[in-house]
């Protein structure tokens, strides 16, 4: 081989072993910017269920997450194993309705009443007695049930009043009387709210027994709905016992309602030591084959509770504002029977003929013949 051809198999190998290395490096440079795939930090897309950055996403422990959220019995060592229960998910649904859909709906409906109460007196005006006072009483209600009636009116009206605070006092109390005011008020309001529970139980209890015969439904409640009570047309009035079939409805709806009120109420003072809505629901999937939820959390049945106990003292608050209208300034005569318990007797022949006609022959049977309480 000549000197020649020796010195160019040496550049040519050297510049092979120039292009190997670069290669070689560049091969390496490559690996080294490539993403590891056992690494899960360095992933750029979902494997294996791990998520890219290394953050825990769908690979995350779920039994830990499922004792977060549903609690674990045993895992606290305090009596009160509610506390295992660290994030309680349904509770931003609670939350979401008892914000949303009760508080607009439940102003609507309070809203809604008062405006149709004040349309029917401007259509209607109040409910005169046609034909004028005959200036003779006759006993409506004896002292027993004015103070049963008053004892359960006074003690809504507090709740009504403490309850719509906690519902709607933020809105338009607060921004009236301050923070610190609202604040005390709301104090004072819960404590009252928590105590006259009592005594509209109480309330409640008497005027069942007090009136429950005179609210069984007669065939007079017929014709007297078929007339509308009267109440639409001057100078109709339809002949009824000692309560007419409005004032039935009236009875009842305070009667089954301040019963659901109650409950739902008793449940939220002492909670946790009932299971209403889960035995109610299984009740009602057992009659209409549905499928409500049974195994409620105590904390769910809680949020139950007051929801329901939100619904059902709206819809009774705007029941018993038609009736204090009706029963006030809305016809004349009606508020005497509840103030001093004497009403005037072409009053009474107009809207209870039949209870007048009944008390009247009671009181001629009787020897001496002075009026009787109404029965
Ligand atoms: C200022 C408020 C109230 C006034 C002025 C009022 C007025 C009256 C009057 C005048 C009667 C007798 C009607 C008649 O002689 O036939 C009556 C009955 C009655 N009240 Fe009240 N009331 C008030 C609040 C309440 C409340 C808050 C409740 C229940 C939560 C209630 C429940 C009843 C019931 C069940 C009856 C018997 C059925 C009926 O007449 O509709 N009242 N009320």
């Amino acid at each position: 081989m000549t000197a020649m051809a020796m010195s160019r198999s040496l550049m040519m190998a050297l510049a092979g072993m120039v292009l190997v290395l670069g290669l070689a490096m560049l091969a390496g440079d490559a690996r080294a910017q490539a993403p590891n795939q056992t690494d899960p930090t360095l992933q750029t897309a979902p494997v294996d269920g791990g998520v890219p950055g290394g953050t825990l996403g769908l690979s995350s422990d779920a039994e830990m997450w499922r004792a977060v959220r549903q609690g674990v019995t045993g895992t606290v060592s305090i009596p009160d194993q509610n506390a295992a229960l660290l994030v309680q998910s349904e509770g931003d649904n609670w939350r979401a309705i008892r914000n949303g859909p009760i508080k607009v709906y439940g102003a609507y409906a309070l809203g809604g009443i008062v405006a149709l109460l004040v349309l029917f007196f401007l259509i209607r005006g109040r409910i005169r007695i046609d034909h004028g006072k005959a200036g003779v009483t006759i006993t409506r209600f004896n002292t027993i049930e004015r103070a049963g009636h008053w004892l359960l009116a006074v003690s809504f009206i507090l709740l009504a009043l403490t309850g719509l605070n906690l519902l709607y006092g933020k809105f338009i109390l607060m921004p009236v009387i301050g923070k610190e005011a609202f604040t005390a008020v709301s104090m004072a309001g819960k404590y009252i709210h928590n105590y006259v529970a009592f005594a509209f139980m109480a309330g409640l209890a008497l005027t069942l027994v007090m009136w429950f015969v005179h609210n069984l439904p007669s065939r007079t409640d017929i014709v007297w709905l078929l007339k509308g009570g009267g109440v639409l047309i001057k100078g109709v009035h339809p002949p009824a016992k000692k309560f007419n079939a409005g004032q039935k409805m009236i009875f009842w709806l305070v009667i089954l309602g301040g019963f659901s009120l109650s409950l739902s109420g008793w449940a939220l003072l002492f909670p946790f030591t009932t299971t209403a809505f889960a035995d109610t629901f299984a009740v009602i999937n057992s009659i209409a084959g549905t499928n409500l939820p049974t195994d409620l959390t105590p904390i769910q049945e809680q949020q139950y509770n007051q929801l329901w106990h939100n619904i059902m003292s709206v819809f009774m608050i705007c029941v018993i504002i038609a009736h204090i209208y009706i029963g006030s300034v809305g016809m004349e005569g009606a508020f005497d029977a509840m103030g001093t318990g004497e009403v005037d007797l072409n009053w009474a022949k107009e809207h209870h003929s039949l209870w007048v006609e009944k008390v009247q022959a009671k009181d001629a049977a009787r020897p001496g013949g002075s009026p009787q309480p109404a029965e």
